[in-house]
């Protein structure tokens, strides 16, 4: 049986680039054996039981393919004064607290659970690390309910054990609108493990979901779960090959020597796009049009007003940084990309202890090729130090990840939604969608 707690964690995975490395056939090889092994291990995954799982209003696996079922909510709302008034029962050793994430001790806690408990490679060689400044930012977006913000203490040490949260977002699904929210950071101290306190953390967000009338969910994981509408992979673009070697991100490409490496991946010290610079405060209204215009093609995206883009995109330092492209000649704002910062501790290294990764968020392109932008946010990214440039193949990225050296990562990230059903698995590119 597949081990839950060995979290294939998707974004971190070793990359094997293969720049100029391995022969075509020993890929091909390679791949189909990576294939294979996927194909059972998912066929494993298909047949398990899930215990918790089968009980929620989620696509369960037995209904896979059968088109006709309706698309859309799973349940009906059921009238507010029948939600749980108190919250679920714990085990007695413990209590739930409400994170007041506006405080800096309360950023430490978390930020302190989280960094020595979140997610891990399958090789435990690198954890996520988020930084206090972005889990501040996270998890106060506007309209976001401090309920929301779940942590489980020792009754007796006081200290934090658990955690989950949500933030409300309004996502489209095709042609509706719906109020959602997107949880996330759900971590269970390593040793409480295996007893069953995750699904009592997701029974309680979902009743603190439920009294604020919002009945439907958005997450991503890197296990499978019933039933994702969408399987991603992460890609990886080495921006400090060395390093990333030395810490044993990736390797070193077959027939490949570091000083030829570290020539592949060179970039420009500055951007080719004239009109290319950071996005300010003013740029909010013109970024907003761009986006909400740009994701209307994908089939499920964000719905995002000025205030959304004002608090997700405008840039943060060490956080999130965005760039847009001002036409020289109209002023016109035409094009868009951004990243976040998701460093992730080095476990057990003796000389790095932090792999300074960026992340794909949103990017739109209209007048700049989508692959001219994108090297111009590679070349922002190396000029900022970080390590690694990371995008999932969503939206448009497939377009440029090969092109741009990215190599791909060898585990998956799933998109799930609660309470709505999806009549087809959605293709990554149909995702306009990057939950943090
Ligand atoms: C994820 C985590 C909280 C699960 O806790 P656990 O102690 O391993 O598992 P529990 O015994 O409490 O609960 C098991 C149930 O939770 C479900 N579960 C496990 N990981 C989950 C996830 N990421 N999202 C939703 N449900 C999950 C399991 O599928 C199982 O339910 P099922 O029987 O219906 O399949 C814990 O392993 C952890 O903190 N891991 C590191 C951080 C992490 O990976 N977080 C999730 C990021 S997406």
């Amino acid at each position: 049986m597949a081990d839950h707690d060995s979290n294939s964690n998707s974004l971190l995975e070793n990359q094997t680039p293969n720049p100029d490395g391995n022969s075509a056939s020993e890929n091909e090889s390679d791949a189909s054996i990576d294939s294979l092994a996927r194909q059972v291990q998912e066929s494993l995954s298909l047949a398990k039981r899930h215990k918790f799982w089968e009980t929620q209003p989620v696509g369960q696996f037995k209904d896979l393919g059968d088109s006709s079922l309706p698309e859309g909510p799973i349940e009906p709302p059921t009238p507010l004064s029948e939600v749980k008034q108190e919250p679920y029962n714990l085990p007695n050793l413990y209590e739930w607290i409400t994170c007041d994430m506006e405080t800096t001790e309360m950023c430490t806690e978390v930020y302190n659970l989280l960094s020595n408990n979140y997610v891990e490679d399958d090789d435990n060689m690198f954890r996520f690390n988020y930084s206090k400044e972005f889990l501040h930012w996270a998890l106060r977006p506007p309209g976001h309910y401090k309920s929301w913000h779940i942590g489980v203490r020792v009754k007796s040490s006081k200290k934090l054990v658990a955690f989950i949260t949500g933030v409300p977002a309004r996502l489209r699904v095709r042609d509706s609108i719906v109020q959602m929210a997107e949880i996330n950071f759900l971590c269970v101290h390593k040793k409480l493990r295996s007893k069953r306190l995750a699904p009592v953390m997701i029974k309680e967000v979902t009743r603190r979901v439920h009294l604020e009338n919002i009945w439907q969910a958005a997450y991503t994981a890197g296990v499978v779960l019933p039933t994702p509408i969408s399987t991603c992979q992460y890609w990886h673009r080495s921006l400090n090959p060395k390093k990333l070697i030395d810490v044993g991100f990736s390797r070193l490409g077959a027939r490949m020597t570091m000083s030829r490496t570290i020539k592949l991946y060179k970039l420009p010290e500055s951007t080719v796009t004239p009109g290319f610079r950071k996005m300010e405060l003013h740029d909010v209204p013109a970024v907003t049009r761009l986006l909400r215009n740009y994701l209307l093609q994908f089939l499920v995206a964000p719905d995002l007003d000025e205030n959304d883009v004002e608090h997700w995109l405008l840039p943060k330092e060490d956080v999130v940084d965005s760039f847009l492209v001002e036409s020289p000649e109209t002023h016109e704002i035409t094009d868009f990309c951004s990243f976040y910062t998701l460093p992730s501790s080095i476990l057990g290294h003796p000389s790095h202890s932090i792999l300074k990764a960026a992340y794909s968020y949103y990017n739109v392109s209209t007048k700049t090729p989508l692959l001219q932008l994108m090297n111009d946010a590679l070349i922002m990214a190396k000029h900022k130090d970080y390590d690694v440039f990371n995008a999932l193949d969503v939206m448009q990225n497939d377009s440029f990840l090969k092109e741009l050296k990215f190599g791909p990562g060898d585990g998956k990230l799933h998109y799930y939604l609660y309470n709505y059903r999806i009549k087809h698995v959605l293709r990554p590119s149909e995702l306009g969608l990057v939950l943090l």
